[in-house]
C-alpha cells in the first residue's frame, strides 16, 4: 500500500480527524476528502490540517452520499479508502434510517476500503445537560449556525442575535436511544427575560 484516502463524513472542526490522518500519514501519503454542509466547519478543518505537510486536503461543501459520489468519481487509483463517521453523527439519523443510509455508504465504496463509526456511550441526564449547556457556548454557536443556515439557505426568519440557547431534553422520543430515550433539544428563550417560546 502506498497511498491512503480518507474521506470525513461531517468533518466539523476536523480535530478527531488531525488524530487519525496525522498517524497514517506518517507511513504513506494522504489525501482527506473533507466533506461538510457547512462552509465554516471546512474552513476550521482545513485550518486544523494545515501543518500536516503529508496530508493533501479537499474539501466538499454539501451532504454525506453526494460528497461520497464525487470522491468516488475523483478517485483514479486503487489507494484504498477509509471512511470517517464521527462525533456521534449517526444518532442524527432515526433508528430506521441508518441502515439504509450505510448501504448507500458502502455502495459508494470498494472492497477493502473501511469505515470508522465513532458514537458516545449513553451518559446521564445531569451529564448531558452540563454538556449541552457549556460554559464556552460551542453547542449554542454550533446551533444558532444552524439556524443561520435556515435562514440563509431556506429563507428563514430567526432572529438569532435576539435568542439564547439553554439545553434541554426531550424524554421517550422514538427515534433516540431506545433505553434512555433522549433527543437532544435546544431551547431557544429571548435573551432578555429567558422565557422560553421556541424549540426545535
Ligand atoms: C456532530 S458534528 C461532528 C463533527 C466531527 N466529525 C467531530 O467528530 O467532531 C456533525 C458535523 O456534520 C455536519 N453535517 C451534518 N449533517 C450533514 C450532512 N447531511 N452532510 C454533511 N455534513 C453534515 C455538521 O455541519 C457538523 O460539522
Amino acid at each position: 500500500m502506498t497511498q491512503c484516502w480518507v474521506v470525513d463524513l461531517g468533518c466539523g472542526s476536523g480535530l478527531k480527524t488531525r488524530v487519525i490522518v496525522e498517524a497514517i500519514a506518517a507511513s504513506m501519503p494522504t489525501t482527506l476528502f473533507a466533506i461538510d454542509i457547512s462552509a465554516a466547519a471546512l474552513r476550521q478543518c482545513a485550518f486544523t490540517m494545515s501543518d500536516l505537510t503529508a496530508v493533501k486536503v479537499t474539501s466538499f461543501e454539501g451532504s454525506y452520499l453526494p460528497g461520497l459520489e464525487a470522491l468516488r468519481d475523483s478517485r483514479q487509483n486503487d489507494a484504498p479508502l477509509l471512511a470517517l463517521f464521527l462525533g456521534s453523527s449517526i444518532s442524527q439519523f432515526a433508528v430506521h434510517e441508518i441502515e439504509p443510509f450505510l448501504g448507500q455508504v458502502r455502495a459508494l465504496m470498494r472492497p477493502g476500503d473501511a469505515i470508522l463509526i465513532g458514537a458516545d456511550g449513553i451518559r446521564s441526564l445531569a451529564e448531558m445537560i452540563a454538556q449541552y449547556n457549556d460554559v464556552l457556548g460551542i453547542e449554542a454557536a454550533f446551533d444558532k449556525n444552524a439556524l443561520n443556515v435556515v435562514n440563509r439557505t431556506l429563507g428563514g426568519n430567526f432572529d438569532i442575535a435576539a435568542l439564547a440557547a439553554r439545553a434541554g431534553f426531550v424524554f421517550q422520543a422514538e427515534w433516540r436511544d431506545a433505553k434512555t430515550g433522549f433527543a437532544d433539544t435546544l431551547l431557544y428563550c429571548p435573551a432578555n427575560n429567558g422565557t422560553t417560546d421556541a424549540h426545535k
